[in-house]
């Protein structure tokens, strides 16, 4: 795409930056102060050079607010499509899709079971490498680490754990939660309204229980998941080859008891749909209106005494338009996430199968049916506690209902629904 070369004159100029959030009584967080830092020009050993930005509501304070916003934005956008995207949806899954694919045959019951969620993966991903992830591709000209965008994205595979994609370890990772066996979950949310951690609870733990009722049927106990060779070289070959680089982490399961069946297809099918799609479908509802999230800064904060201050004084919307997204780079990440959050006609979501004769064991099509009946338990839920009053976050200033893992959804730009798999 030689065009796209053209676009890449100038280059980025971004700082690192750190927010530090207040938490309201009424469950909101406030933010205090936004720290940007860069590296110091006489070596990492003197530490990083940082200024610190507190909110104003007038004058030229507000204007430098806004750019200090703006700029974690820019780090955050780079962030979620690099890492929390590309890196820990679309490659991870590929090499449990392809082993799974080579290892495991159709009538397999794992397969039976995972099949819907890799449907389309590896096109999708085929065609991401052609025009997004590709070197002078779509992300490298519309997120600030430009060129060094994958490279970013696999030094932070360095960091990946399977175990901790599970949804309750990963918010105790992130200091979200605490262990709690009292609590439904068996883990506490240190912010209750946390919309993404409220919903996607109850998410992950109605895969787990459909996941568990299925897996139970066909392995009654661990000599039988041990005894399953088919089962052994899937998990052998994703770990040593898929994710080789990997091969010799301590904290793979082994794959020897039916707990870790049921949790590591928990993981895979949890990441596959609703991990995806609450990182996915938002996109263009929070990034379609580039000012407010821009991906892309070209200038550093103006200083005081220079003319790019005194700008910011008297045109600040100038101002800041010189300094985030150029105009072109701005309509590519619009198209791109426009098309990245739409859900085609014959989207397939959480519960849904296309082919109701997938099984002919009858206890499964009705463990099958309950999964889909306590998805549509969970949507009732989620539009009654968008409604109420007292959970601020559900709805935020904005007045946009967090609705990102309400599973079902029609087709096109929706803000909603969890599909089956990682397709777009
Ligand atoms: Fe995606």
């Amino acid at each position: 795409m030689p065009y796209l070369r053209r676009i890449n004159t100038t280059s980025t100029k971004t700082y690192s930056s750190r927010t530090l959030l207040f938490l309201e009584n009424d469950g909101t967080l406030r933010p205090l102060a936004i720290e940007l830092s860069l590296p110091h020009p006489d070596g990492d050993q003197f530490g990083c050079i940082s200024k610190v930005y507190t909110p104003s509501s007038q004058g030229v304070e507000s204007s430098i607010w806004q750019l200090a916003k703006a700029y974690v934005n820019v780090n955050d956008s780079g962030h979620h499509q690099l890492i929390s995207h590309w890196l820990k949806t679309h490659a991870v899954i590929e090499p449990f899709v392809i082993a799974a694919n080579r290892q495991l045959s159709v009538l397999h019951p794992i397969h039976k079971l995972l099949h819907p969620h890799f449907r389309e993966t590896m096109n999708a991903n085929a065609i991401a490498r052609e025009v997004l992830t590709n070197a002078g591709g779509i992300i490298e000209e519309t997120v600030f680490p430009a060129k060094f965008s994958m490279e970013w994205s696999s030094v932070m595979y360095k960091n990946w754990v399977f175990p901790e994609q599970a949804l309750p370890v990963d918010l105790i990772k992130r200091g979200m939660a605490v262990e709690d066996p009292k609590s439904s979950h068996s883990v506490r949310l240190l912010i209750e309204d946390y919309p993404y951690a409220a919903d996607g609870l109850e998410i992950w733990s109605a895969i787990k229980i459909w996941v568990k009722e299925y897996c139970s049927f066909y392995y009654k106990n661990d000599e039988m998941v041990q005894n399953d060779s088919e089962l052994q070289s899937w998990w052998k070959e994703l770990r040593e080859e898929g994710h080789g680089d990997k091969k010799d982490e301590p904290w793979w399961p082994k794959m020897q008891t039916c707990e870790e069946l049921i949790e590591s297809s928990t993981i895979i099918i949890w990441l596959s749909s609703a991990y995806h799609a609450a990182i996915n479908y938002g996109q263009y509802s929070i990034g379609g209106y580039v000012p407010n999230r821009p991906s892309i800064s070209l200038h550093f904060m103006p200083e005081e005494g220079t003319p790019e201050y005194e700008e910011l004084k008297t045109y600040p919307d100038k101002a800041f338009l010189k300094t985030f997204t150029p105009q072109l780079q701005t309509l590519l990440g619009m198209a791109s996430i426009e098309i990245l959050s739409r859900h085609p006609i014959d989207e397939l979501y959480l519960g849904q199968r296309g082919t109701p004769e997938w099984t002919t064991d009858a206890n499964m099509l009705q463990a099958s049916e309950d999964f889909r009946k306590k998805l549509e338990g969970i949507e009732k839920r989620i539009i009654k506690m968008n409604k109420d009053e007292k959970l601020k976050n559900r709805v935020g200033p904005a007045k946009i209902p967090y609705t990102l893992l309400y599973p079902s959804s029609e087709p096109g730009l929706t803000g909603k629904g969890i599909p089956n798999s990682v397709n777009i």
